[in-house]
């Protein structure tokens, strides 16, 4: 396994995840000298283009997605681009994509940006084309499956031809530093550990709210919905970032294990733990947009956002409820996670002003990194019968902390490391499957209970449902 690959086989080439994702992060990698030097890119996609049409269809990707100060020598990088047109669906055409591929000297990475659906004959194809050798790994980008039966037929379809050890799953939240960031700040800090359990804890929050609407996937986001699209994902991993053991160390097989151990201890959710809701007609930072179903053009039962309560049942979270939601036309894009303590035992402090609010930690993973804590201080002033208490933040702003430091693409971060081998930041099969069970389940319950979702206005926090979901426990969604 360990070999750096010097060729990149990129399906799905002229994709949109390509254009604005997967060019410019390989890019901005060759800008930094993190490429190897020998490294070749070969893009594969239906459209009729040679190596001169691609360069000129990533020229215009890059210099409209990645940062002049990024770009580096684009001429340079574009001579590493050559070109092969596929139609997966065709067996015949992989030989002569091969031998566009050539002979890598090392290995060769392969990233899949397509259509699911197309996941099985590409497999097949490169199979009886000899490109799935002992010097190859295989990159698959979301969505793996649409349910645990599905994805189960994916990750079989890949592990004919591939070994676990040779399978790159992306979940980009994991290439985000923010994101691995969780990490260093749980276990290279000894403050937080002796307090991360339910001793201490009262309970999570866990918000990704976003502002856009259906961007134009019309159809894949109504399969998918907010549950399947964020939360088995990219939910699911913050999670489990939060909730983990400390893994012995920072290795593929250490810290997936550990998360892996919090997938399973998910319990199932209850008929009254959940909230769907669809946003109608209204308006984001002050201008108006339009309800799903018109952006849809029809109508539908798709959630565009889910609130869900759940517990981890396990020695370390027992009874702590997580809460987690995620919409799409919310009133700002924020992804953070609220960590709330316990009151302190016993207050020795009386008198008016004198209660102590529980401590608060707040990581904001995007758009800013913020991470913030709320320590109860003493108001300054001559109070009479006692001293009065005030919440006042503990706040590094990460981008002060590391000022002049570049904010890396979640996909530079990925790149690097299929191109280099390490799976750490990939997301195994097992968890991927123990995502899907949990997540059925609940779709399940949906159609039980023949829920369907409730409306909310854009711009809103969503249905006033999720408000009383966290309410009824005494909580308040951070906003
Ligand atoms: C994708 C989802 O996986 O993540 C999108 O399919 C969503 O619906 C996106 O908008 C959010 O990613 P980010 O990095 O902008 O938070």
């Amino acid at each position: 396994m360990s070999f750096t690959a010097d060729r990149l086989l990129l399906f799905g080439a002229t994709g949109d995840l390509s254009k604005r994702m997967l060019l410019p992060s390989l890019c901005a990698l060759d800008a930094d000298d993190l490429l190897p030097a020998k490294l070749q890119i070969i893009g594969t996609a239906r459209s009729e283009l040679d190596d001169q049409g691609f360069r000129a269809l990533a020229r215009e990707a890059l210099e409209t997605f990645l940062p002049a100060e990024r770009r580096g020598s684009l001429d340079s990088f574009l001579e590493r681009l050559h070109y092969q047109p596929l139609d997966a669906t065709q067996q015949d055409g992989f030989a002569a994509l091969a031998d566009k591929v050539g002979k890598p000297e090392q290995g060769l990475a392969i990233f899949l940006s397509t259509a699911p659906s197309l996941f099985e004959p590409t497999i097949h194809g490169l199979e009886r084309a000899g490109l799935t050798g002992d010097t190859v790994r295989m990159c698959l980008e979301k969505p793996l499956g649409t349910d645990l039966e599905s994805s189960r037929h994916i990750n079989d379809a890949v592990a004919s031809a591939f070994p676990e050890d040779r399978i790159f799953r992306i979940d980009h939240y994991l290439g985000k530093e923010t994101v691995q960031n969780l990490l260093a700040l749980r276990f290279a800090n000894i403050l937080f550990e002796p307090l991360w359990n339910a001793a201490h804890i009262d309970h999570v929050q866990i918000t990704v709210a976003e502002t856009v609407g259906l961007e134009g996937r019309v159809s894949f986001y109504d399969d998918a919905g907010a549950l399947r699209d964020m939360v088995q994902n990219h939910m699911l991993q913050l999670l489990s970032l939060v909730a983990m053991e400390p893994p012995s160390s920072f290795d593929a097989t250490a810290v997936r294990d550990e998360k892996v151990k919090v997938l399973r201890s998910l319990r199932s959710v209850g008929p009254d733990e959940t909230v769907t809701g669809q946003y109608r007609a209204g308006a984001i930072e002050g201008k108006a947009v339009p309800g799903y179903d018109d952006e849809l053009g029809k109508d539908s039962d798709t959630e565009t956002f889910v609130a869900i309560k759940s517990y981890i049942d396990n020695w370390r979270w027992k009874g702590v409820p997580f809460y987690l939601r995620t919409g799409k036309r919310l009133p700002e894009r924020v992804t953070e996670i609220v960590v709330q303590f316990r009151k302190v035992p016993h207050s020795i402090f009386a008198g008016k002003g004198a209660k102590a609010e529980p401590n608060r930690l707040v990581i904001g993973i995007q758009p800013e990194e913020n991470i913030t804590l709320s320590l109860m201080a003493k108001v300054p002033g001559l109070d009479r019968g006692g001293i009065r208490l005030r919440p006042v933040p503990l706040n590094i702003a990460m981008q002060n902390a590391f000022a002049g430091k570049e904010r890396r693409i979640a996909y530079e971060r990925l790149l690097l490391d299929l191109i280099e081998g390490d799976q750490t930041l990939f997301v195994r099969r097992d968890e991927v499957e123990a995502q899907w069970d949990w997540v059925d389940a609940i779709r399940a319950s949906w159609v039980e209970q023949g829920a369907t979702p409730k409306n909310y206005t854009a711009g809103s926090w969503g249905p006033s449902a999720a408000i009383a979901l966290a309410e009824r426990d005494g909580v308040t969604w951070h906003e």
